[in-house]
């Protein structure tokens, strides 16, 4: 038996200003999308923007239900809408940002867990990292150069 570690690797920003122009002009969708998002339950609004191999830009955010379980994230929502009307089109990177109604979301929100799992079924899929980069409203954001860096001993089809 041994102890084994599991390292991961990020880079991260200080603020907006310090992402490149085209991850500002990603992140930007990303909040438009955000502003749109229907979460009239929690109050916290995530907007995504994803960017497909064809430079087409797909925005999805958060859509509650009066039955809690029943309302989907903003990544889930993005992604399907991608893979629904582009079957097979490669996804390049993911921006993703919250901001809460209540209170200054100041520290970087990552996907949820489902949320990390159903990314990676289309990463390993296309064979090709997806970056992504997230933030809360203000504060630092971080990017990743894969999808799999955030999800350690990940369960995929080579189990099935
Ligand atoms: N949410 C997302 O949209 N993405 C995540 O990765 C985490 C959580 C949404 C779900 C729910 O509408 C609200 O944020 C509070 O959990």
């Amino acid at each position: 038996m041994k102890k084994i570690n599991v390292t991961t690797s990020a880079t991260m920003f200080d603020d907006f200003s310090q992402l490149s122009s085209d991850d500002q002009l990603l992140m930007n969708k990303a909040i438009e999308a955000r502003k749109k998002a229907y979460a009239p339950y929690s109050k916290f609004n995530v907007g995504v923007a994803l960017l497909l191999g064809n430079g087409e830009i797909i925005l999805g955010n958060n859509q509650e239900n009066a039955a809690y379980p029943s309302g989907m994230c903003a990544e889930r929502v993005a992604i399907w809408k991608a893979g629904s009307e582009y079957p097979n089109m490669k996804v390049k990177k993911i921006a993703i940002t919250a901001a809460s109604e209540t209170s200054t979301v100041n520290k970087p929100v990552g996907p949820c867990g489902a949320c990390r799992q159903t990314l990676s079924e289309y990463e390993i899929n296309q064979k090709e990292p997806i970056e992504i980069i997230f933030m809360g409203e203000v504060g630092k954001i971080v990017k990743t150069e894969s999808l799999l860096s955030l999800l350690p001993f990940s369960f995929d089809s080579s189990y099935l």
